[in-house]
């Protein structure tokens, strides 16, 4: 969907709404109202999508089969419990280009982490740095700091940060590549978002994934601003693993369960270790209870816990929708959207606020981070009364994210209208 040139009028707004092809998946979903009624502009995708209208029939489908069937349910409600989680799998897999048998959904994000890390993180005494984003998610970094500690190392010096240049906010492809081509020798684990949560920069995952391996590094992304959000490669780009949350980009409902993504080439059972649970256990003996934990081979090796069935039902609602619009249509409206954003602040030339994103749309998603120094957690508080849902990140940046499969044009306009009022 080719936008450019844009123009600053909710006249040109509608007409971009009227002409696109995926303007009625907004009515698939439930929008908050604001006090008088209206459908608020909420651009908080980024951190809880909104709610699939379908998703409650979803739930009210494993309410049923629980209460007229019993422990019958699992393998002969309307959809069984059992194999519950493979609905999911093709779907998971499209979303971030991988072989179904590399993508498995289960348990929460950062549980996901440490069980990548039980097996991914083995550190030595030549290499047993982990290199993060400097400021990277606080789960993450507690996650990672417990993880050195727990293998006897100090994060004061296991612990690699990647920084900045002086002044900017957002990192350089190229001083990924070379802090990984100087230090790679020590490092055990290069994790990072692939999409900063504060910035919302996109990593070059082809290019760190390629620049680790070659120094012998292990490479872990978390997903979570990034599922959903873009087209993924991830067997291509070939990273060791990822985990993502499906509460944001994928609107799976608040805390549902997570996704997560091992390489084909560690899919031989048995060979890394693991923290193992009986859902891992090969299916074809699991049920004779034994002692030996036989895991299966792919991803579905590390579950530990038969899934949340009821937590896993929204999820199924969106998956669906993403299926229906396709993440490339999903990603070039996408990319208009925050293009036209930014064209609309970029109007005003006021010195209160600028955005820290990146300005090239290969290096963000949906999301737009605008600094207000000066400005408090008042000014989110002000634009909700406003009726526009974003957040605030300590200490001055507003993050916003207009989502292809919910959010307009006009919404994008009728947003920067509010936001420059508010900061009058
Ligand atoms: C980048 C990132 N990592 C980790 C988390 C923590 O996720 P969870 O609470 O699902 O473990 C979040 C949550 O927003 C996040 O944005």
């Amino acid at each position: 969907m080719n936008s450019a040139p844009f123009q600053a009028s909710e006249e040109f707004a509608a007409a971009m709404d009227a002409r696109d092809p995926l303007a009625h998946f907004r009515e698939r979903f439930c929008l908050p109202k604001t006090k008088s009624g209206d459908d608020c502009i909420y651009l908080c995708g980024h951190s809880l999508g909104l709610q699939p209208k379908t998703a409650s029939s979803y739930l009210e489908q494993g309410m049923r089969d629980w209460a007229q069937l019993g422990v019958e349910g699992h393998f002969h409600g309307k959809t069984p419990w059992v194999p519950y989680h493979r609905l999911l799998t093709q779907q998971t897999a499209t979303l971030v280009g991988a072989h179904p048998a590399e993508v498995v959904v289960m348990n929460s994000l950062t549980v996901n982490l440490h069980l990548m890390m039980a097996s991914f993180y083995r550190p030595t005494r030549e290499r047993n740095k982990i290199l993060v984003e400097r400021g990277a998610f606080p789960s993450d970094q507690y996650a990672v700091k417990s993880q050195i500690c727990f293998h006897g190392f100090d994060p004061g010096s296991s612990l690699l940060e990647l920084t900045p240049r002086d002044g900017e906010f957002c990192m350089h492809d190229e001083d990924v590549e070379s802090l990984i081509d100087r230090e790679g020798e020590s490092i055990a684990l290069i994790l990072l978002g692939g999409v900063n949560y504060v910035t919302g920069q996109v990593f070059d995952m082809a290019g760190i994934t390629k620049a680790g391996r070659r120094k012998g590094c292990v490479v872990g992304f978390d997903l979570a601003h990034a599922a959903g959000n873009m087209p993924l490669r991830l067997h291509d780009w070939a990273p060791d693993f990822a985990v993502w949350c499906s509460y944001k980009y994928l609107n799976g409902g608040p805390g549902c369960v997570a996704g997560c993504f091992i390489h084909e080439r560690h899919a031989v059972a048995g060979e890394l270790p693991r923290f193992a649970g009986w859902w891992g256990h090969d299916e074809k003996t699991r049920f004779q209870m034994g002692p030996v934990f036989q895991p299966m081979a792919g991803a579905e090796g590390w579950q530990l816990s038969n899934p949340p069935i009821l937590a896993l039902a929204p999820l199924r609602a969106s998956m669906e929708i993403f299926s229906e619009a396709g993440l490339e249509r999903l990603r070039d409206k996408s990319v208009s959207l925050t293009g036209y954003m930014e064209f609309l602040l970029d109007q005003h030339t006021s010195p209160r606020f600028s955005v820290i994103t990146p300005r090239e749309p290969q290096r963000r998603g949906a999301q737009l981070s605008i600094r207000v120094p000066g400005e408090g957690r008042e000014l989110c508080d002000r634009l909700a009364g406003a009726g526009v849902i974003g957040d605030w990140r300590e200490p001055d940046t507003f993050r916003v994210a207009a989502v292809p499969l919910y959010n307009s044009y006009q919404d994008v306009y009728r947003f920067v209208q509010r936001f420059s009022a508010a900061l009058q």
